[in-house]
Protein backbone atom coordinates (compact mmCIF):
# COMPACT_ATOMS: atom_id res chain seq x y z
CA UNK A 1 0.00 0.00 0.00
CA UNK A 2 1.61 3.18 -1.29
CA UNK A 3 0.42 6.73 0.18
CA UNK A 4 1.30 9.93 -1.63
CA UNK A 5 1.15 13.03 0.71
CA UNK A 6 1.21 16.36 -1.92
CA UNK A 7 1.29 20.33 -1.12
CA UNK A 8 2.81 19.94 1.93
CA UNK A 9 3.41 23.55 3.16
CA UNK A 10 6.95 22.35 4.68
CA UNK A 11 8.90 19.07 5.88
CA UNK A 12 10.94 19.39 9.17
CA UNK A 13 13.01 16.52 10.17
CA UNK A 14 14.15 14.75 7.49
CA UNK A 15 17.11 12.68 7.46
CA UNK A 16 18.89 11.68 4.09
CA UNK A 17 21.76 10.43 5.58
CA UNK A 18 20.17 8.64 8.97
CA UNK A 19 22.52 9.56 12.17
CA UNK A 20 22.05 7.22 15.72
CA UNK A 21 21.80 10.55 17.58
CA UNK A 22 23.01 14.69 16.81
CA UNK A 23 25.65 15.52 19.33
CA UNK A 24 26.84 19.20 20.18
CA UNK A 25 26.87 21.78 17.71
CA UNK A 26 25.40 19.01 15.36
CA UNK A 27 21.96 19.61 17.45
CA UNK A 28 21.63 22.76 15.88
CA UNK A 29 20.54 21.94 12.57
CA UNK A 30 17.56 20.25 11.35
CA UNK A 31 16.88 19.46 7.73
CA UNK A 32 13.17 21.15 6.23
CA UNK A 33 11.56 21.11 2.10
CA UNK A 34 9.68 23.12 1.41
CA UNK A 35 6.43 23.03 -0.87
CA UNK A 36 6.98 18.65 -0.53
CA UNK A 37 5.26 16.11 -1.07
CA UNK A 38 5.71 12.74 1.17
CA UNK A 39 5.39 8.88 0.27
CA UNK A 40 4.27 6.42 2.95
CA UNK A 41 4.58 2.61 1.60
CA UNK A 42 3.53 -0.22 4.47
CA UNK A 43 3.68 2.20 7.22
CA UNK A 44 7.02 3.36 6.31
CA UNK A 45 8.72 6.73 5.22
CA UNK A 46 9.46 5.35 1.05
CA UNK A 47 10.52 9.21 -0.20
CA UNK A 48 9.86 13.03 -0.73
CA UNK A 49 10.72 15.12 -3.29
CA UNK A 50 9.31 18.83 -3.87
CA UNK A 51 6.54 19.61 -5.82
CA UNK A 52 7.80 21.81 -8.70
CA UNK A 53 11.06 19.83 -9.34
CA UNK A 54 10.63 16.19 -8.44
CA UNK A 55 8.31 13.57 -10.35
CA UNK A 56 5.00 12.55 -8.25
CA UNK A 57 5.46 9.07 -7.68
CA UNK A 58 2.12 6.71 -8.34
CA UNK A 59 0.32 5.97 -5.11
CA UNK A 60 -2.63 3.79 -4.31
CA UNK A 61 -4.19 6.86 -2.32
CA UNK A 62 -3.08 10.72 -2.35
CA UNK A 63 -3.89 13.24 0.29
CA UNK A 64 -3.55 16.99 -0.11
CA UNK A 65 -2.49 18.53 2.92
CA UNK A 66 -2.41 22.48 1.37
CA UNK A 67 -1.38 24.58 3.73
CA UNK A 68 0.00 22.05 6.93
CA UNK A 69 3.66 21.62 7.67
CA UNK A 70 4.96 18.21 9.08
CA UNK A 71 7.10 16.87 11.96
CA UNK A 72 8.54 13.57 12.79
CA UNK A 73 6.58 11.88 15.44
CA UNK A 74 8.43 13.06 19.08
CA UNK A 75 9.48 10.38 21.10
CA UNK A 76 8.80 10.81 25.13
CA UNK A 77 11.43 8.27 26.63
CA UNK A 78 10.65 8.87 30.50
CA UNK A 79 6.92 8.72 32.00
CA UNK A 80 5.28 7.51 34.77
CA UNK A 81 1.99 8.12 33.26
CA UNK A 82 0.09 4.82 34.93
CA UNK A 83 -1.13 6.53 38.60
CA UNK A 84 -4.02 7.22 40.51
CA UNK A 85 -4.98 10.67 41.11
CA UNK A 86 -2.67 14.07 41.20
CA UNK A 87 -1.17 15.00 44.75
CA UNK A 88 -2.95 18.24 44.25
CA UNK A 89 -2.70 18.55 48.39
CA UNK A 90 0.96 17.96 48.14
CA UNK A 91 1.00 20.73 45.89
CA UNK A 92 -0.61 23.30 47.66
CA UNK A 93 1.91 22.25 50.63
CA UNK A 94 4.83 23.32 48.35
CA UNK A 95 2.99 26.74 47.39
CA UNK A 96 3.39 27.31 50.73
CA UNK A 97 6.90 26.58 51.05
CA UNK A 98 7.30 22.57 51.87
CA UNK A 99 10.11 20.90 49.76
CA UNK A 100 9.80 17.97 47.45
CA UNK A 101 11.51 16.26 49.84
CA UNK A 102 10.61 17.35 53.32
CA UNK A 103 7.00 15.84 51.56
CA UNK A 104 8.59 12.60 50.90
CA UNK A 105 10.70 11.96 53.97
CA UNK A 106 7.56 12.41 55.65
CA UNK A 107 5.98 9.53 54.06
CA UNK A 108 3.91 11.30 50.94
CA UNK A 109 5.18 11.82 47.43
CA UNK A 110 5.81 8.57 45.32
CA UNK A 111 4.66 6.09 48.51
CA UNK A 112 1.64 8.66 48.43
CA UNK A 113 0.81 7.52 44.89
CA UNK A 114 1.47 3.84 45.91
CA UNK A 115 -0.71 3.60 48.27
CA UNK A 116 -3.49 5.27 46.33
CA UNK A 117 -2.15 3.02 43.20
CA UNK A 118 -2.18 -0.22 45.31
CA UNK A 119 -5.98 0.07 46.10
CA UNK A 120 -7.55 1.06 42.43
CA UNK A 121 -9.06 -1.10 40.30
CA UNK A 122 -7.13 -2.69 37.37
CA UNK A 123 -9.85 -1.73 35.18
CA UNK A 124 -9.94 1.71 36.18
CA UNK A 125 -6.46 2.44 36.54
CA UNK A 126 -6.37 1.09 32.88
CA UNK A 127 -8.80 3.52 31.87
CA UNK A 128 -7.31 6.70 33.21
CA UNK A 129 -4.01 5.93 32.06
CA UNK A 130 -5.28 4.87 28.39
CA UNK A 131 -7.20 8.51 28.45
CA UNK A 132 -3.77 9.89 29.03
CA UNK A 133 -1.40 8.06 26.66
CA UNK A 134 -4.29 9.53 24.54
CA UNK A 135 -3.71 12.67 25.14
CA UNK A 136 -0.07 12.54 24.71
CA UNK A 137 -0.41 11.17 21.24
CA UNK A 138 -2.62 14.37 20.57
CA UNK A 139 0.10 16.20 21.22
CA UNK A 140 2.29 14.21 19.11
CA UNK A 141 4.18 11.93 20.93
CA UNK A 142 4.16 8.55 19.04
CA UNK A 143 6.54 6.32 20.93
CA UNK A 144 5.91 6.42 24.91
CA UNK A 145 8.20 4.74 27.84
CA UNK A 146 5.83 3.99 30.79
CA UNK A 147 7.35 3.34 33.90
CA UNK A 148 5.96 1.44 36.83
CA UNK A 149 7.24 2.43 40.50
CA UNK A 150 3.74 3.13 42.06
CA UNK A 151 3.79 -0.22 43.47
CA UNK A 152 6.29 -0.91 45.22
CA UNK A 153 5.13 -4.64 45.85
CA UNK A 154 5.13 -7.52 43.36
CA UNK A 155 1.45 -7.81 42.58
CA UNK A 156 1.21 -3.70 41.97
CA UNK A 157 4.03 -3.33 40.08
CA UNK A 158 2.88 -6.65 37.93
CA UNK A 159 -0.03 -5.00 37.62
CA UNK A 160 1.31 -1.59 36.26
CA UNK A 161 3.39 -2.87 33.46
CA UNK A 162 0.60 -5.13 32.74
CA UNK A 163 -1.34 -1.87 32.03
CA UNK A 164 1.14 -0.47 30.13
CA UNK A 165 1.35 -3.71 27.96
CA UNK A 166 -2.16 -4.12 27.42
CA UNK A 167 -2.23 0.27 26.45
CA UNK A 168 0.55 -0.46 23.90
CA UNK A 169 -1.72 -3.41 22.34
CA UNK A 170 -4.81 -0.90 22.74
CA UNK A 171 -2.86 2.01 20.70
CA UNK A 172 -0.96 1.72 17.40
CA UNK A 173 1.63 4.45 19.17
CA UNK A 174 5.25 2.86 20.39
CA UNK A 175 4.72 1.84 23.90
CA UNK A 176 8.27 0.99 25.67
CA UNK A 177 7.81 -0.56 29.36
CA UNK A 178 10.22 -0.24 32.38
CA UNK A 179 10.63 -1.81 35.57
CA UNK A 180 11.05 0.64 38.56
CA UNK A 181 9.88 -1.13 41.50
CA UNK A 182 13.38 0.97 43.41
CA UNK A 183 11.45 4.05 43.23
CA UNK A 184 11.01 4.33 46.56
CA UNK A 185 11.10 2.26 49.88
CA UNK A 186 7.48 0.75 50.81
CA UNK A 187 6.08 1.20 53.98
CA UNK A 188 6.58 -2.37 54.89
CA UNK A 189 10.23 -2.27 54.66
CA UNK A 190 10.63 1.11 56.33
CA UNK A 191 14.11 1.42 58.08
CA UNK A 192 14.88 -2.08 55.66
CA UNK A 193 16.45 -0.50 52.76
CA UNK A 194 18.52 -2.94 52.09
CA UNK A 195 16.06 -5.49 52.76
CA UNK A 196 13.90 -4.32 49.91
CA UNK A 197 17.09 -4.37 47.75
CA UNK A 198 17.19 -7.79 48.23
CA UNK A 199 13.20 -8.15 47.84
CA UNK A 200 13.56 -6.87 44.27
CA UNK A 201 16.58 -8.54 43.69
CA UNK A 202 15.02 -11.99 44.68
CA UNK A 203 11.19 -11.86 43.85
CA UNK A 204 10.14 -8.65 41.87
CA UNK A 205 12.76 -8.25 39.64
CA UNK A 206 12.41 -12.19 38.20
CA UNK A 207 8.51 -12.08 38.68
CA UNK A 208 8.88 -8.75 36.08
CA UNK A 209 11.44 -10.62 33.49
CA UNK A 210 8.69 -14.02 34.07
CA UNK A 211 6.17 -12.42 32.26
CA UNK A 212 8.25 -10.29 29.98
CA UNK A 213 6.43 -7.21 31.00
CA UNK A 214 9.96 -4.84 31.26
CA UNK A 215 11.79 -3.82 28.33
CA UNK A 216 14.19 -2.01 30.85
CA UNK A 217 14.86 -1.39 34.57
CA UNK A 218 15.07 1.80 36.37
CA UNK A 219 16.41 2.35 39.68
CA UNK A 220 15.80 6.11 41.53
CA UNK A 221 19.67 6.52 42.43
CA UNK A 222 19.76 10.09 44.58
CA UNK A 223 19.48 11.64 47.68
CA UNK A 224 16.85 10.05 50.33
CA UNK A 225 16.01 7.16 47.60
CA UNK A 226 18.56 4.58 46.76
CA UNK A 227 22.63 5.00 47.09
CA UNK A 228 24.70 4.39 43.92
CA UNK A 229 25.50 1.30 45.37
CA UNK A 230 22.34 -0.50 45.66
CA UNK A 231 21.21 0.74 42.68
CA UNK A 232 24.45 -0.87 40.74
CA UNK A 233 23.55 -4.12 42.62
CA UNK A 234 20.22 -3.86 40.63
CA UNK A 235 20.93 -2.78 37.56
CA UNK A 236 24.16 -5.89 37.08
CA UNK A 237 21.28 -8.37 37.93
CA UNK A 238 18.51 -6.69 35.54
CA UNK A 239 21.45 -7.03 32.90
CA UNK A 240 22.32 -10.29 33.78
CA UNK A 241 18.50 -10.94 32.83
CA UNK A 242 18.55 -9.23 29.56
CA UNK A 243 17.03 -5.71 30.79
CA UNK A 244 19.31 -2.85 29.84
CA UNK A 245 20.04 0.38 32.06
CA UNK A 246 18.11 3.47 32.28
CA UNK A 247 18.63 5.81 35.54
CA UNK A 248 16.79 8.27 37.59
CA UNK A 249 20.24 10.45 38.97
CA UNK A 250 21.24 13.77 40.39
CA UNK A 251 17.52 15.47 40.63
CA UNK A 252 18.31 16.22 43.98
CA UNK A 253 21.87 16.02 44.61
CA UNK A 254 25.10 14.76 43.04
CA UNK A 255 25.13 10.95 44.67
CA UNK A 256 27.12 9.26 41.81
CA UNK A 257 24.28 8.36 39.46
CA UNK A 258 25.77 9.45 36.54
CA UNK A 259 29.10 6.94 37.55
CA UNK A 260 27.08 4.47 38.10
CA UNK A 261 24.74 4.75 34.62
CA UNK A 262 28.31 4.67 32.68
CA UNK A 263 29.58 1.66 34.75
CA UNK A 264 26.02 -0.11 34.49
CA UNK A 265 26.16 0.94 30.45
CA UNK A 266 22.76 2.33 31.24
CA UNK A 267 20.99 3.10 27.85
CA UNK A 268 20.10 7.20 29.46
CA UNK A 269 20.50 9.10 32.70
CA UNK A 270 17.73 11.33 33.07
CA UNK A 271 17.49 14.42 35.32
CA UNK A 272 21.35 15.75 35.82
CA UNK A 273 20.06 18.69 37.95
CA UNK A 274 23.02 18.91 39.53
CA UNK A 275 26.22 17.97 37.64
CA UNK A 276 30.02 19.11 37.61
CA UNK A 277 32.52 18.64 35.49
CA UNK A 278 33.05 15.28 36.77
CA UNK A 279 29.81 13.77 35.62
CA UNK A 280 30.46 15.49 32.50
CA UNK A 281 33.35 13.97 31.77
CA UNK A 282 32.31 10.77 32.87
CA UNK A 283 28.90 11.29 29.85
CA UNK A 284 31.98 12.15 27.42
CA UNK A 285 33.53 8.81 27.61
CA UNK A 286 30.26 6.94 27.48
CA UNK A 287 27.41 5.44 25.68
CA UNK A 288 24.54 7.30 27.86
CA UNK A 289 22.66 9.59 26.84
CA UNK A 290 21.76 12.70 29.06
CA UNK A 291 18.20 13.61 29.18
CA UNK A 292 16.30 16.52 30.90
CA UNK A 293 12.75 16.95 31.94
CA UNK A 294 12.28 20.76 32.40
CA UNK A 295 8.70 20.11 33.27
CA UNK A 296 10.10 18.94 36.66
CA UNK A 297 12.63 22.04 37.01
CA UNK A 298 9.59 24.07 36.29
CA UNK A 299 6.69 22.46 38.60
CA UNK A 300 9.21 21.61 41.41
CA UNK A 301 11.12 24.89 41.16
CA UNK A 302 14.42 23.30 41.45
CA UNK A 303 17.32 24.14 39.15
CA UNK A 304 17.30 23.29 35.46
CA UNK A 305 19.89 20.56 33.65
CA UNK A 306 22.98 22.42 32.30
CA UNK A 307 21.96 21.35 28.20
CA UNK A 308 24.15 24.54 27.45
CA UNK A 309 27.16 23.24 29.24
CA UNK A 310 26.03 19.21 28.27
CA UNK A 311 25.93 20.35 24.56
CA UNK A 312 28.86 22.64 24.78
CA UNK A 313 31.15 19.29 25.76
CA UNK A 314 29.96 17.75 22.41
CA UNK A 315 27.08 15.71 24.31
CA UNK A 316 23.92 14.42 22.43
CA UNK A 317 21.11 15.59 24.89
CA UNK A 318 17.61 14.47 25.04
CA UNK A 319 14.60 15.71 26.70
CA UNK A 320 11.21 14.06 27.95
CA UNK A 321 8.46 14.81 30.00
CA UNK A 322 8.56 12.63 33.31
CA UNK A 323 4.31 13.14 33.00
CA UNK A 324 3.75 11.78 36.72
CA UNK A 325 1.46 12.85 39.51
CA UNK A 326 3.86 14.62 42.05
CA UNK A 327 6.82 16.41 40.17
CA UNK A 328 5.87 16.64 36.59
CA UNK A 329 1.99 16.74 35.50
CA UNK A 330 2.45 17.68 31.92
CA UNK A 331 1.41 15.55 29.08
CA UNK A 332 3.36 17.92 25.98
CA UNK A 333 6.58 17.47 24.58
CA UNK A 334 5.73 20.19 22.44
CA UNK A 335 5.27 21.91 25.83
CA UNK A 336 8.75 20.65 27.08
CA UNK A 337 10.53 21.54 24.18
CA UNK A 338 9.24 25.33 25.10
CA UNK A 339 10.68 24.75 28.43
CA UNK A 340 13.45 23.93 26.70
CA UNK A 341 14.47 26.59 24.59
CA UNK A 342 12.81 29.71 27.52
CA UNK A 343 14.43 28.00 30.42
CA UNK A 344 17.75 26.12 29.49
CA UNK A 345 18.56 27.83 26.65
CA UNK A 346 18.20 25.62 23.91
CA UNK A 347 17.75 26.70 20.62
CA UNK A 348 14.45 25.29 18.91
CA UNK A 349 16.18 23.54 16.59
CA UNK A 350 18.27 21.43 19.24
CA UNK A 351 15.41 21.24 21.77
CA UNK A 352 13.39 19.64 18.32
CA UNK A 353 16.33 16.70 18.04
CA UNK A 354 16.32 16.72 21.71
CA UNK A 355 12.91 15.60 21.95
CA UNK A 356 12.93 13.19 18.33
CA UNK A 357 16.10 11.50 16.99
CA UNK A 358 17.85 11.97 20.46
CA UNK A 359 15.10 10.33 22.66
CA UNK A 360 14.64 8.02 20.07
CA UNK A 361 18.48 7.02 20.70
CA UNK A 362 17.82 7.05 24.39
CA UNK A 363 15.10 3.80 23.85
CA UNK A 364 17.85 2.57 21.22
CA UNK A 365 15.32 2.78 18.64
CA UNK A 366 16.95 5.35 16.49
CA UNK A 367 16.38 3.23 13.26
CA UNK A 368 12.80 2.88 13.72
CA UNK A 369 11.53 6.43 14.49
CA UNK A 370 12.53 9.39 15.59
CA UNK A 371 12.80 11.34 12.45
CA UNK A 372 12.25 11.26 8.84
CA UNK A 373 14.09 8.56 7.13
CA UNK A 374 13.58 6.32 4.27
CA UNK A 375 12.45 2.60 5.94
CA UNK A 376 11.24 4.62 9.18
CA UNK A 377 8.17 4.02 11.12
CA UNK A 378 5.84 6.43 9.17
CA UNK A 379 5.14 8.38 12.90
CA UNK A 380 4.51 12.05 12.34
CA UNK A 381 2.35 15.25 12.80
CA UNK A 382 0.52 17.88 10.90
CA UNK A 383 0.20 21.23 11.86
CA UNK A 384 -1.00 23.98 11.07
CA UNK A 385 0.91 26.19 12.64
CA UNK A 386 3.85 27.98 9.56
CA UNK A 387 7.12 27.95 10.39
CA UNK A 388 6.97 25.68 12.92
CA UNK A 389 9.99 24.67 14.07
CA UNK A 390 9.98 28.22 16.19
CA UNK A 391 6.42 28.57 16.24
CA UNK A 392 5.55 25.60 18.36
CA UNK A 393 7.69 26.56 21.27
CA UNK A 394 7.05 30.09 21.24
CA UNK A 395 3.60 29.81 21.17
CA UNK A 396 3.30 27.51 24.18
CA UNK A 397 0.12 26.28 25.67
CA UNK A 398 -1.85 25.17 22.79
CA UNK A 399 -1.39 22.09 21.09
CA UNK A 400 -0.25 22.96 17.31
CA UNK A 401 -1.09 19.02 16.18
CA UNK A 402 -3.62 18.98 13.45
CA UNK A 403 -3.10 15.16 12.67
CA UNK A 404 -1.13 12.55 14.02
CA UNK A 405 -0.26 9.61 12.05
CA UNK A 406 1.16 6.15 13.73
CA UNK A 407 3.17 4.07 11.69
CA UNK A 408 1.29 5.61 8.82
CA UNK A 409 -2.68 5.53 9.74
CA UNK A 410 -4.08 8.48 10.80
CA UNK A 411 -4.71 8.18 14.92
O1 LIG B 1 11.19 11.53 37.86
N1 LIG B 1 12.31 11.39 40.75
C1 LIG B 1 11.71 10.33 40.81
N2 LIG B 1 10.57 10.01 40.17
C2 LIG B 1 9.72 10.95 39.55
C3 LIG B 1 8.81 11.60 40.52
C4 LIG B 1 7.72 10.73 40.86
C5 LIG B 1 6.76 11.34 41.82
O2 LIG B 1 7.05 12.32 42.51
O3 LIG B 1 5.67 10.78 41.85
C6 LIG B 1 10.52 11.97 38.78
O4 LIG B 1 10.49 13.17 39.06
FE1 LIG C 1 10.87 10.24 36.46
Amino acid sequence: MRKLFTHIAAIHGIENNPQPMLKGEEMAHVNSLKNAWLLIEDGKFAGWGTMDLDPLPTADDSVSLTGLEILPGLVDSHTHCIFAEPRSAEWEMRLKGATYEEIAAAGGGILNSAAKLRSMDEEWLYEQSLWRVQRMIEHGSTTIEIKSGYGLRTESELKMLRIARRIGQNVNATIKTTFLGAHAVPPEFKGRQDDYVEHILNEMLPAVCGEGLADHMDVFCDRGFFTAEQTLRLLEAAAKLGLPAKIHANELGITGGVQVAASAGAWSADHLEHIGDEEIECLRNSEVMPVGLPGTSYFLDIPYTPAREIIGAGLPFALASDFNPGSSPVCSLQMVWSLGCSRMKMLPAEAFNAISLNAARSLRLENTTGSIAVGKQADFWTTETRNALQSVPYFFGVNHAKDVYLKGTKN
